[in-house]
């Protein structure tokens, strides 16, 4: 493969220009469908939000610079692998036999260093760990922005709302008596997305926490897939094709998306090039790196080749439900999982009104890198 080739997004591929893809969002959100009043003071028939302060903003004028590189330190290869820190008064329960735990009896919060390092691996290992009856929405933004922070810099999201003052904060919003499910599902058969978060960045999200502010009393589940799992149930011919193969990731739709409904857009779309498959620094698990919400194009290959390979590539995931899991969502709840090992999918499958409320802290880790194929 031509070093030009490898190094360069191809001009022909028209996302770049106009956006135009796969990109995908069932949550039609923005500040242009946001009430304010009926968030705070409720609707009558919905509650007023239980975490105000968390309550979406949008700075239209606020810029951000391009990202710049930084060294990422891996925590979990510091970890006792035997947990002594994180799990020695919880009670873990496997959500399946390769994918998810749930875990109760311990506060995020209140985790040591070492508990930290042994959260990092844990999660790692397990892929998505849901955390029960925690304090984390309770305690004030910036001590809980102070515990992520511990495993990468801050990811500022391109196009979210955030609470006042913290724009490291993305928020996922649907507000009381929202109907857009119902107009979603005019155009659209179904709202499932599956994706690993910001992959178009050049150091995309490591370990990632995700805890609910307010819910529907039943829908609005997240489906999780175990990406190195799916890389294991390829043939190792199939592997073999994939390693050194590279991939577009593109923020140009979701960019254009948000500016379409009057959302913002805080730093410039970027497109990164990352490999098809990654090494995890911590565990050295090889793993599945595109996703149909975020990568176009395999470098070098020809478009009808590259759309060929990645249709392939996310149907793998997508059907895979045997290396999938579905996280239930409850108050105190806390979702933590690595970003780089796992795609997920919200769901959009209820449409009563019921609020939706969750904040995600989300750390950037290394640069994706690969390890040679080895059979
Ligand atoms: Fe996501």
């Amino acid at each position: 493969m031509a070093p030009a080739l490898v190094e360069t997004p191809q001009p022909a591929t028209n996302f770049a220009k106009n956006g135009t893809g796969e990109y995908k969002e069932a949550y039609i959100g923005g500040p242009r469908a946001y009430r304010q009043d009926a968030e705070l003071k409720g609707t009558g028939k919905q509650p007023p939000a239980k975490y105000p302060n968390y309550l979406p903003t949008w700075d239209l004028e606020k810029k951000y610079p391009p990202l710049t590189p930084f060294d990422h330190y891996e925590h979990g290869k510091d970890a006792d692998p035997s947990f002594p820190n994180l799990l020695k008064d919880s009670k873990v329960v496997d959500l399946t036999a390769n994918i998810g735990a749930e875990v109760h009896g311990i506060q995020l919060s209140k985790l040591t260093d070492k508990g930290k390092d042994e959260l990092a691996l844990f999660v790692a290992q397990k892929k998505v760990v849901a955390f029960r009856d925690q304090d984390f929405a309770d305690i004030p933004i910036k001590e809980a922005l102070e515990v992520g922070g511990y495993f990468g810099r801050h990811h500022i999201h391109p196009t979210s709302g955030a609470p006042a003052g913290y724009p490291e904060v993305h928020l996922v919003h649907r507000g009381a008596d929202d109907t857009t499910a119902r107009d979603f599902f005019e155009e659209r058969t179904n709202s499932v997305t599956w994706h690993s978060d910001v992959t178009y960045e050049k150091q995309p999200p490591g370990t990632t926490f995700l805890y609910l502010l307010d819910g529907p009393a039943a829908g609005g589940d997240t489906l999780f897939a175990n990406q190195a799992e799916a890389y294991r149930r390829l043939s190792p011919e199939f592997q073999k094709r994939l390693h050194g193969l590279k991939a577009i990731h593109t923020a140009v739709e979701q960019a254009n998306n948000s500016r379409n409904r009057g959302g913002v857009v805080r730093r410039e779309p970027v497109t990164s090039i990352h490999p098809i498959v990654r090494t995890h620094p911590a565990t050295g698990e090889k793993a599945l790196f595109v996703n149909p919400q975020f990568a176009r194009r395999i470098i070098g290959f020809k478009k009808e080749e590259s759309d060929f390979l990645l249709k392939f590539l996310f149907d793998h995931v997508a059907k895979g439900q045997d290396f999938q899991t579905r996280v239930k969502w409850a108050p105190g709840t806390v979702v933590v999982w690595d970003n780089r090992v796992t795609a997920h999918s919200a769901l959009l499958d209820w449409d009563d009104g019921q609020r939706r409320h969750l904040a995600r802290i989300t750390p950037h880790a290394e640069l994706p890198t690969e390890t040679p194929f080895d059979g």
